[in-house]
């Protein structure tokens, strides 16, 4: 079992060893034990208070010690760039992914299914499919091109990280900060779901202007694990994902050996069942951003570089309305992704552990079986629930990757064939 601090971006100071932690000072000339004291920034030094975000690490070695990185040949499916030919404004749809062959681990078993920026601009976001069937053992992944939002669709996981453990399941989610080592592993033996890699600004809790100061995910939902390593001296590989493509270096210890650290940049985790939506209680259809769990801006004000939205159980009351999300085109992106249950404006087609896009301006919304239904419901208040559906929306078109496109559903198109024509008098 692990420990777990609560808060969003608060400061966190822990210790594995008791007195490993300095006192009043960051740096000392000599820290206990012979550890060694190293920095971790989230943000620019001189990044606004509010904004700063950074944690010191007091480990056995320093991150320094390494061999050259060479490239990593593993992994086919993981960072292989998007395809940049002219890109159809099609809308695409994915089923789940095919089992992996035995012996897959967490970083052999992401697929990267859509990406928008390159990770050397800071901004953009992209969504991977993960499929493992074994540990990583003597292994560990750290990635400098971004934060990773693990969203676990089937199986727990267990992260074992430079500064923690986290255990989620499927309806809880995690994050681990850019630059933040760990290896995973898969308590049931298997697990599948979805990655969002964030490398723009640091995922936040949105504000909630009208609503107040209660609603949507709470900050105290947020639990950072307390510290822990591993003082294992054996041969251990790290992989990295650096500007786009893959690298590995073999250690002769592993790189979880942070003994005590402090700040306010840490990996957490969140169960989205402690989500509280808010939603009409009159009549129409709110905007999905009510449902925003985290946002990463970017440089234009309300404009996101990455929104992480779900669309958990809820009561829905509205009168008078169409209650599924209605027809839109918008200028934002969506990726949308199914851990369990049905999305309500689709009838089928979309599985848990599939995929879909909806990019820049394409016309999207209820399919004609959902239309149908929603249209004719009798609207008494009625409870939405085993379901739960999230969008990683993006102010950046996404591009998928070749994969993605050879493997998309070939009659996306034809859930919105068929609608009867409007009769006017
Ligand atoms: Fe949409």
């Amino acid at each position: 079992m692990t420990d777990y601090f609560p808060g969003f971006g608060n400061h966190v100071s822990t210790e594995a060893v008791a007195g490993a932690l300095p006192i009043g000072r960051n740096s000392p000339q000599r820290p206990a034990f012979g550890l060694y004291a190293e920095q971790l920034s989230g943000t620019a030094f001189t990044a606004p208070r509010h904004e700063n975000r950074r944690s010191w690490l007091y480990r056995l070695r320093p991150s320094a010690e390494h061999p050259p990185f060479t490239r990593y040949e593993g992994a086919g499916r993981f960072a292989p760039g998007t395809v940049q030919a002219p890109l159809p404004p099609n809308r695409l749809r994915w089923d789940p992914i095919a089992a992996p062959a035995p012996g897959t681990d967490l970083i052999d078993g992401i697929t990267t299914m859509l990406a928008n920026r390159d990770p050397a601009d800071l901004e953009g976001v992209a969504v991977h499919l993960y499929a493992a069937n074994a540990n990583m053992e003597a292994r560990a992944f750290v990635n400098a091109d971004g934060e990773l939002l693990f969203i676990p669709q089937q199986g727990r996981l267990t992260l074992l990280t430079e500064m923690g453990r986290i255990e989620i399941a499927p309806g809880q989610i995690a994050l681990v900060p850019r630059g933040v080592k760990f290896r995973a592993i898969l308590p049931d033996g298997e697990a599948r779901g979805y990655l969002a890699e964030n490398h723009g600004s640091l995922f936040r809790l949105p504000d909630l202007g009208p609503i107040g100061a209660n609603g949507l995910a709470n900050p105290r939902d947020f639990e950072t694990p307390a510290a822990w390593f591993e003082d294992r001296d054996e041969p251990f590989e790290l992989v990295q994902k650096y500007l786009g493509s893959l690298w590995t270096t073999m250690l002769d210890h592993s790189p979880l050996d942070v003994v005590a650290w402090h700040g306010n940049l840490g990996p957490w985790r969140y169960d989205l069942a402690r989500f509280n939506a808010i939603n009409t209680v009159s009549f129409d259809h709110p905007d999905p951003s009510i449902f925003t769990v985290l946002t990463s801006p970017s440089d234009v004000p309300g404009r996101a570089n990455a929104d992480f939205v779900i669309f958990p159980p809820r009561w829905m009351v509205a009168e008078d309305t169409f209650r599924p999300p209605w027809f839109h085109r918008n200028i934002m992106s969506e990726a949308m992704g199914l851990i369990t249950g049905a999305y309500d404006a689709k009838a089928e087609g979309f599985a848990p552990g599939g995929l879909s896009l909806h990019n820049l301006m394409a016309g999207h919304g209820p399919d004609v079986a959902s239309w149908e239904a929603a249209s004719n419901a009798d609207l008494k208040p009625h409870k939405l629930d085993g379901t739960m559906a999230f969008m990683v929306e993006t102010c950046w078109p996404y591009r998928p990757t070749a994969y993605a496109l050879d493997h998309a559903q070939p009659d996306y198109d034809a859930a919105w064939s068929g609608f009867p024509k409007a009769k006017l008098p």
